[in-house]
């Protein structure tokens, strides 16, 4: 047992109660869901420091004191107009959150630096993750900067690329078949037997980690943006649910403290191949139920029961938010679209978001694509008929 600062307590928002923290078990134990970290009572703004995120934002996030020396340098990412795509899309407004310039290109980096700061604090040798493949990488790396053993679990069909950028910090990373939310659960055991922290997709300071890029996106447009006149939407990949919970905590924060009148509108995205979000929002179900054979190019999100699915759905009605699906077809044709037009390589998975802003159509406002992790790692599932590359010999150019 580690000794708990007060400020690490922990609430369900099933039952709104207040639970001790237990980093080998972050769960209710009546309903559940993810346990988050309780923000504190007192009133909260975003300072003025721009020497970093974590001074600015230090009021919204869960520490005393953030140690600089296990930062990578996540966070402060561009926000950048897609003004081609804009125009050809009949999309107005169109922006893109380039998440794939964090430190091992996806945005899990700004939740590995909380959970590792966590980590450290609690005086733990060894971290761990289970990880379709970009946890895998941000989890190993920041272990390495912290000093830190890691262990991964991955499933079994991940990219060798996927694997090979986590195992090349050192850490041990181990390929899994079976149940992927069986794995989940037993992570939580083998951490509690090893003493291994296992900072898995809905780890509560990992969720704390995630508000940052919501805080980003707030400053960089500004708050005339959420004076309620528009309504800036935010379409957002979605696996297990921990970034989408991340950032609509992030702006329920702000509107708490009184920083914004109007949230923005939140869309969740999932690939139709494995949606089980998606299709629970649609029938008005109040819980995820597992999908049945799950089949997606989009492997970064293809988790066919979210251990975050409930609380995502609650939160999502409670922003007055959305959950929809996109197909294959979409997936590749605006990932092709992001690279040709724009020069952002994304991964599918990241996709999903301007597949879905084409499906919904122009909104009335700005819409922000999160581009949630680079392209690089999954270069194999790239189309080859979609690539001009031809060969000839030296005498036939
Ligand atoms: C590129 C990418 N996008 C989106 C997600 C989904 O994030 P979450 O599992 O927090 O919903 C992941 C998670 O692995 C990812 O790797
Ligand atoms: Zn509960």
């Amino acid at each position: 047992m580690y000794t708990v600062p007060l400020m690490n307590r922990l609430a369900c928002l099933a039952c709104g109660k207040a639970y001790p923290l237990d980093i080998h078990d972050p769960f209710c134990p009546v309903h559940g869901w993810p346990l988050l970290v309780r923000p504190s009572s007192r009133r909260r703004r975003i300072k003025d420091s721009a020497d970093s995120i974590y001074e600015r934002y230090a009021d919204f996030l869960p520490w005393r004191r953030f140690d600089p020396a296990l930062s990578l340098g996540e966070g402060g990412t561009p926000l950048l107009a897609l003004r081609r795509l804009a125009v050809e899309l009949g999309l107005p407004g169109l922006l893109a959150k380039n998440e794939m310039v964090n430190p091992t290109g996806s945005f899990k980096d700004r939740g590995t630096v909380v959970a590792v700061q966590k980590a450290v604090e609690l005086g733990v040798h060894c971290v761990g993750t289970i990880s379709t493949g970009n946890m895998a990488g941000s989890t190993a790396a920041y272990a390495a900067k912290a000093g830190l053993k890691s262990l991964i679990f991955v499933k079994e069909d991940t990219s060798r690329e996927k694997i090979a950028s986590a195992a090349v910090y050192g850490a041990s990373v181990i390929k899994v078949r079976g149940d992927y939310a069986a794995l989940f659960r037993r992570s939580f055991e083998i951490g509690r037997e090893r003493r291994i922290y296992f900072m898995n997709s809905v780890d509560p300071f990992r969720i704390e980690g995630y508000k940052t890029g919501g805080y980003e996106i707030f400053e960089a447009l500004g708050p005339d943006a959420f004076d309620g006149r528009q309504r800036v939407r935010i379409f957002v990949p979605v696996s297990a649910g921990g970034h989408l919970i991340g950032l609509m905590r992030a702006f329920l924060d702000l509107k708490e403290n009184g920083v914004l009148r109007s949230l923005p509108r939140f869309v969740g995205v999932q690939a139709a191949g494995c949606a089980p979000v998606a299709r629970a929002f649609a029938r008005g179900a109040a819980s995820v139920k597992r999908f049945p054979r799950p089949r997606t190019t989009a492997h970064a999100i293809s988790n066919p029961f979210p251990p975050g699915g409930d609380l995502t759905l609650r939160l999502l009605r409670e922003c007055g938010g959305l959950m929809t699906s996109v197909s294959e077809r979409a997936i590749l044709r605006a990932q092709s679209l992001l690279a040709v037009r724009e020069g952002l390589f994304c991964d599918p998975a990241s996709a999903v978001a301007l597949a879905a802003a084409q499906v919904l159509g122009p909104g009335s406002g700005t819409d922000v694509l999160i581009l949630t992790g680079s392209g690089l790692k999954t270069v194999e599932d790239i189309d080859p008929r979609a690539l001009n590359i031809r060969e000839c010999g030296l005498e036939e150019i």
